[in-house]
């Protein structure tokens, strides 16, 4: 697959990974629609650049971006779901507004996407969902339990999408990076194995997309990591992460 002439949403383009991938796709010669809640961070400009300011965690206003983007584009062929919060909380913290927020950008932000792309991606019998899940999606680390919920949750809904779609040659893509250095992470107090920069992660992205891989994955000693820690046994897991309190 390739991105030349292709007409590419990326929500949550003002930040981080998003903002990368967006950067990287105006070389590509594709039209972008970028969108995010604070537009004036969207900053790249040009007439193949549509930027709609839009909370994915609000129905309303993803149908109104969906609207937007089909007046001036006429269809969407590639939507790669970038939009994401992460709170760390301790016990003491916990409260169901972090909960709220996180799985309604995280998980149902994508899912109001998805109910717009797919019935002209199943009538034209194309199109490319990407979704950003996480490695994160394995286990429930402490202190990111509802984050880590919302990721797994992300990832099943993309499996099960995948299947289905198939037959409609719809595709699917589940990303899952490991640690990237952006905003979100910039917050984490503890040492991040194996970050790296968000230019390297929109690079390994776009090749994962153009090959049509089913998940994107990276970087592989995190991917490594996270396969191990998602095989241990639960007591052994509980052992580990309080020694080493992450
Ligand atoms: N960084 C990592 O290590 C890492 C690892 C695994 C997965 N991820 C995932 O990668 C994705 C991008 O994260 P990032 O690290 O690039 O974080 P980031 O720099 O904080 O960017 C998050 C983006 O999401 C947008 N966003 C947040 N809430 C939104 C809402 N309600 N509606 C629309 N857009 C919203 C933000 O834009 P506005 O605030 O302007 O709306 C921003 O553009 C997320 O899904 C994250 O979970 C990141």
């Amino acid at each position: 697959m390739t991105f030349e002439d292709k007409i590419v949403l990326i929500t949550g383009a003002s930040s981080g990974i998003g903002k990368a991938l967006a950067e990287k796709l105006t070389l590509k010669n594709c039209r972008l629609i970028l969108c995010s809640r604070n537009i004036e961070r969207l900053d790249l400009d040009g007439g193949n650049i549509l930027k709609l300011k839009c909370d994915v965690s609000r129905k309303e206003e993803v149908n109104a971006a969906y609207n937007t983007a089909i007046e001036k584009f006429g269809k969407i062929d590639i939507a790669i779901l970038n939009s994401g919060v992460g709170h760390r909380m301790t016990v003491g913290e916990y409260n169901s507004q972090y909960a709220e927020e996180t799985f309604s950008v995280n998980l149902l932000g994508m899912v109001y996407w998805i109910e717009k792309l797919l019935p002209d991606f199943i009538k034209r019998r194309e199109g490319v969902i990407a979704g950003v899940s996480s490695l994160a999606d394995n286990r429930g680390y402490s202190g990111s339990g509802f984050y880590c919920a919302s990721k797994a949750a992300a990832t099943i809904m993309l499996e099960g999408l995948r299947v289905e779609l198939k037959p409609y040659g719809v595709k699917v893509i589940t990303i899952k990076p490991g640690f990237v250095r952006t905003p979100m992470t910039d917050k984490n107090e503890f040492k991040m194995p194996f970050l790296i920069e968000p230019v390297k992660a929109a690079e390994i992205i776009v090749k994962g997309i153009e090959k049509e891989k089913r998940i994107i994955q990276f970087p592989l000693p995190t991917v490594l990591m996270s396969k191990f820690v998602g095989i241990l046994p639960a007591g052994l897991y509980e052992f580990l992460t309080t020694k080493i309190n992450v």
